[in-house]
């Protein structure tokens, strides 16, 4: 039997596809972004960047600029009270590199911010960032991650090497294992720098309150930056408050700070509002991008295609600050062998500091990269020892109870044959080519992608929930909304556990001072994080009022239901009470009727920094996509047919959520695989027009077709696992196997424009190169 056909537990709402209460207004262009946010006397926030990728600044003169009618503040590094963020991004005291809010002596990237200005009108700071004098000393800069690492290179911090991490994980002996294997392939792949490119730019507001509060509206994943916007400012925790509820998407792209702590500063210093928004171009050009990575893998296996050994060698450019980056590399190191058993590892994983534009967190974290990486090694295996691609994964995939490279032990389902399965099953009959000239081919691509935080960082989510007089229920919880469905997932958890409909429920989310702290939204989290907590929160309200139902209803307490808003007498239909009447008694008896519960994820100490041997994850979510691909062989140009991604998601909280987090991770990944690239040339920018960066249209992918298969064991509520991440990872190695499938040609690197894949197929067309005899 298919995994996905065990019996289901019988859930009411859990599992329902349901209307997120979000979506009315979205639709119909109600709700209110960061940007959105207006008060009265509010100014206009700019940054002044830097035109220069390394250089030192040798004046920077704003006098002329404080002159411009309407200014009202010009900040530079002098007039920050702490110029430095500090967070050690490795959660393990091993790394000190912090990040300044603006550059001081000297810029180490093109577009950092060197000044602030706020003046009544944008068009008046404008003015005033063209009256700064700012005069440079152009400095040699690193742009290559190898030049980097070679001794004398030029370093982007004074005092250190441009070696940012080194993450190790050594499991058996990888170079005996490669000896003794039957067959070893030996690649080295490449993926670009890729651009989260979400609806809403950078935006926000902030104000001072009367109690001298700093408020900060925001579009953030993560409201508990208020700590380091306080130490930045001087201030007391306590005296910052950041609200993010809903957000124009994040796709880790606000998981740093982005114009928090500006906008607090100039509010700070002027004491009006001051709102900022960052325009495409300042996006494009100066936001932490995705890493791109070369990897270099050597993969070993048996006769019977078993793999036997892997030598992974992991470089990220991280640009010149660390940002999130020791965590990316990190996880890129932790599943850089995929979703196979391997008994000999050795991976190497490094982040390398440069003065390309930064990159930090993006939707699949590292994760996505190797995904390219250990799938196609698979591919190559396979047309060595003559296997189909889905015959050598099915005789190494994962089961439950093996031991991934970490030692650390497969604790729930893998379900990838039933996946792979699946998705193959999809793209139905093979399409006919369009024309004389079009090949068509298919692939496959599986993954593995942690959702929830590394277990050192001992996470916790709380949520509030109360039940109001009417038997309307409220919840509180920290979580910032990217659009994924984070709020709505909440009404819909406590809806099943408490019997209130989902109308009935309000749900407040996304502010430090007033939510309870659930952490970010970032690292698949929340589902399992505030997911629970919320579960635990609502069983806890039951355990609460379920004892003074069963009195009202002179029932036993293990008989009493909640449903319909109501509390009823199981097998009983005509015995029931109001909610509403439960929390009356409730009140009489003076027994409370809310309840603020605290989830705890897994917990564990570091891993050994020598062997990278330890706990790590949670827990995984696994997938397969396949791919139908056409290739033009006049043009390279790549089009794609059909396309199809299967993810075991534990347990659907909200169907239609899961299969909008499929579609759109996918597309996020096509568009990786076929066109997207920041291209950067000696630290320049060319990419910052969505002219020349360009996202699929709904023009150019087909319609995404999820499927969902729910094995009920995942570590959220209701066994869900995360799946806001995990499907970014396969179309690359899916489409590039489709394309070898057409045309006979494997490419390893990306994007896959039809440039590359031209080239691919006539290598002797090349320029320089003569035909002929
Ligand atoms: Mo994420 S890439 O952890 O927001």
């Amino acid at each position: 039997m298919d995994i996905s056909e065990t019996p289901r537990p019988p859930y009411r709402v859990v599992g329902t596809a349901q209307p997120r209460f979000d979506v009315a207004d979205k639709v119909q262009g109600a709700t209110r972004y960061a940007a959105d946010w207006m008060l009265p006397g509010m100014l206009a926030g700019c940054i002044l960047r830097s035109v220069h990728a390394s250089a030192r600044i040798r004046r920077l003169d704003v006098s002329r600029a404080r002159a411009v009618p309407g200014v009202m503040s010009v900040l530079t590094a002098a007039d920050v009270p702490h110029n430095a963020i500090e967070e050690d991004p490795t959660g393990l005291g091993i790394l000190r590199l912090p990040t300044p809010v603006l550059a001081a002596d000297r810029v180490r990237y093109q577009g950092e911010p060197v000044a602030l200005v706020a003046a009544e009108t944008e068009a008046q700071a404008r003015a005033a960032l063209e009256a700064i004098v700012v005069e440079y000393e152009a400095l040699p800069g690193v742009f290559d991650m190898e030049a980097a690492l070679a001794p004398g290179a030029p370093r982007v911090h004074d005092g250190r090497d441009n070696l940012l991490v080194h993450w190790k994980l050594r499991r058996g002996d990888a170079a005996e294992g490669l000896r003794r294997a039957a067959v070893v392939v030996e690649h080295t792949y490449r993926t670009q720098r890729v651009d989260h490119a979400y609806l809403e730019p950078e935006a926000g507001v902030a104000w001072v309150d009367g109690q001298g509060v700093v408020n900060i509206r925001a579009a953030a994943q993560v409201v508990e930056h208020f700590r380091e916007i306080a130490e930045v400012l001087g201030l007391p925790h306590n005296r910052v408050r950041v609200i993010a509820p809903f957000i124009g998407g994040g796709f880790g792209g606000k998981e740093d700070m982005t114009v928090e702590p500006y906008v607090a500063l100039l509010a700070w210093k002027t004491g009006r509002p001051v709102r900022m928004v960052w325009s495409r171009y300042e996006s494009l050009l100066a936001r932490p991008k995705r890493h791109p990575l070369t990897m270099r893998y050597r993969t070993g296996a048996d006769r019977d295609g078993r793999l036997v050994a892997q030598e992974i060698t992991l470089l990220g450019d991280a640009g010149p600050y660390a940002l999130l980056s020791p965590r990316v590399l990190f996880a890129a190191l932790v599943v850089g062998t995929g979703p196979y058993r391997v008994p000999h590892v050795r991976i190497d994983a490094k982040a390398v500091l440069t003065n390309n534009v930064p990159t930090s967190a993006m939707r699949g974290f590292g994760a996505m990269q190797v995904t390219f990486a250990y799938e196609s090694q698979m591919d190559a295996l396979a047309e060595r020892l003559g296997l189909s691609p889905a015959e050598i994964r099915a005789r190494n995939f994962l089961q439950k109870g093996d031991r991934l490279p970490t030692g650390e032990v497969v604790e729930t389902a893998v379900a990838l044959p039933d996946l792979m399965r699946r998705a193959l099953a999809a793209l139905g009959e093979r399409s006919r080519p369009s024309g004389p000239a079009a090949r068509v081919g298919r692939g496959l691509s599986c993954n593995m992608q942690p959702y929830g935080r590394t277990v050192w960082f001992r996470d916790r989510a709380s949520a509030w929930l109360g039940i109001e007089a009417d038997g309307s229920l409220v919840i509180r919880a920290g979580v910032p909304d990217l659009g994924g469905g984070q709020a709505a997932a909440l009404a819909q958890i406590a809806a099943e556990v408490l019997g209130v409909s989902l109308d009935r429920i309000a749900v407040h989310v996304g502010d430090s001072a007033l939510t309870p702290l659930t952490g970010g939204t970032f690292a698949t989290r929340q589902l399992y994080m505030s997911g629970n907590a919320v579960l635990q929160g609502a069983r806890a309200l039951r355990a609460l009022v379920a004892p003074v139902a069963a009195a009202l209803l002179e029932a036993a307490e293990g008989d009493v239901e909640f449903a319909d808003d109501h509390v009823g007498v199981a097998g009983s239909p005509a015995r029931r009470v109001p909610l509403a009447e439960v929390v009356a008694e409730c009140i009489r008896r003076g027994v409370p009727t809310s309840h603020l519960a605290t989830f705890h994820g897994e917990q564990a100490a570091p891993i050994d920094l020598e062997t990278g041997q330890g706990r790590t994850f949670p827990d995984y979510t696994y997938g397969c996509h396949a791919a139908e691909v056409e290739v033009d062989t006049e043009t390279g140009a790549v089009r794609l047919l059909k396309y199809a991604a299967c993810h075991d998601v534990g347990q659907a909280i909200n169907p239609q959520s899961v299969e909008g987090q499929i579609q759109g991770g996918a597309v996020m990944g096509i568009g990786q695989a076929l066109t997207e690239e920041v291209v950067l040339e000696g630290g320049n920018n060319l990419s910052t027009l969505f002219a020349s960066y360009l996202i699929p249209t709904a023009l150019d992918v087909p319609d995404v077709q999820p499927t969902v298969v729910q094995s009920g064991e995942g570590k959220g509520p209701f066994g869900a696992r995360g799946i806001g991440e995990p499907p970014t990872g396969p179309p690359p190695a899916a489409i590039a196997s489709a394309i070898e499938d057409a045309v006979g040609v494997r490419l390893r690197e990306l994007p896959m424009s039809p440039e590359r894949v031209f080239r691919a197929m006539n290598p002797v067309s090349r320029r320089g190169e003569t035909h002929g005899k």
